[in-house]
């Protein structure tokens, strides 16, 4: 995997890969190195045979604290070509690529996450934080807007009053906090963040792959459809799957289940290794 200058890629052998923002001088503030960098990134992870499951969390202190007040904002008001080329490295990889993501992603909410950071925040599929994490939609005390895509991705994550609430008092909220207001799964206590986020991790990277994939799609597009439309895009990505499956997921369950009762459904998932000795004869 290559090296990066603001940010580190680890891979555990059991597909787990880690993308760390690694700038905890600054907080892992998104400079426009760092979105090059993870836009970068983010597009050969999703295709790394490697990568099942993506967690992403910061170095040191903070998750994230938002867009580099200095690098992002400041140094490029005079230039509209960097900015223009940071603020799409910007949009790309923290909506489109990573929302959009095969593989399953967590974020995993180590410390300080402000701003621009609830982007790729609401971005992961999942997400557990620290119970001490902080966490503020900082931007009224900037004389600037929750943009890019920060207020849209609040109001779908969030209900109404807590998003306004958060976005003009710029007050900060806790780990607990965030959790209670579903902006996470869930929280821990710092000490066992690492652990148990690598626990929900190892859990998704056992799932079928394709059939993952394919479930988050659904989840996220029905969204913004009539029932019919979701229906009928349901109807036509249950079609697509069984194409798609490399593993016979669906004739596999029902062979173990009905056939051979090695597999309880609802308890665990079917035996891949069986599934995939089967398709190797
Ligand atoms: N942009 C640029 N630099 C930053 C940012 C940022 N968003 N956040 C922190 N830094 C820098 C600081 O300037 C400081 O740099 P220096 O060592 O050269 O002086 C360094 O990171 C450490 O920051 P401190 O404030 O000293 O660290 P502390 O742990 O006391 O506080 C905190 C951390 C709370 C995150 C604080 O730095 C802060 O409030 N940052 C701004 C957070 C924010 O509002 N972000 C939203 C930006 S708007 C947007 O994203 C659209």
């Amino acid at each position: 995997m290559k090296e990066y200058e603001t940010i580190k890629i680890v891979q555990e052998d059991d597909g787990v890969t880690w993308l760390i923002f690694n700038r905890p001088e600054k907080r892992n503030a998104m400079s426009p190195q760092l979105h090059a960098d993870c836009n970068d990134a983010l597009k050969h992870l999703a295709t790394d045979p490697r990568t099942r499951v993506l967690i992403v969390t910061g170095a040191g202190e903070a998750f994230c604290a938002g867009q580099d007040l200095k690098l992002f904002f400041r140094e490029n008001d005079s230039n509209p070509a960097a900015r223009f080329e940071a603020g799409e490295n910007s949009h790309s990889w923290r909506w489109q690529r990573l929302s959009k993501f095969p593989k399953a992603t967590i974020a995993m909410v180590n410390g300080f996450c402000f701003g621009g950071a609830f982007t790729q925040l609401i971005a992961c599929d999942l997400a557990i934080a620290a119970d001490e994490a902080t966490f503020g939609l900082s931007e009224i005390n900037w004389g600037i807007i929750p943009g890019g895509v920060v207020s849209w991705n609040v109001v779908n994550a969030l209900n109404t009053r807590d998003a306004m609430f958060y976005a003009i008092t710029g007050d900060t909220f806790d780990g607990k906090q965030a959790a209670k207001m579903g902006l996470v799964n869930y929280s821990v206590p710092k000490d066992q963040l690492r652990e148990e986020t690598l626990k929900l991790a190892r859990r998704l990277a056992q799932k079928n792959p394709a059939t993952l994939r394919y479930t988050k799609d659904g989840i996220r597009a029905v969204r913004g459809m009539t029932e019919a439309q979701a229906q009928d895009y349901l109807a036509a990505k249950s079609d697509a799957l069984r194409f798609v499956d490399q593993e016979g997921g669906r004739e596999e369950s029902l062979k173990q289940f009905l056939d051979e009762k090695v597999f309880r459904p609802g308890l665990e998932n079917y035996d891949r290794k069986r599934a995939a000795e089967r398709k190797k004869k």
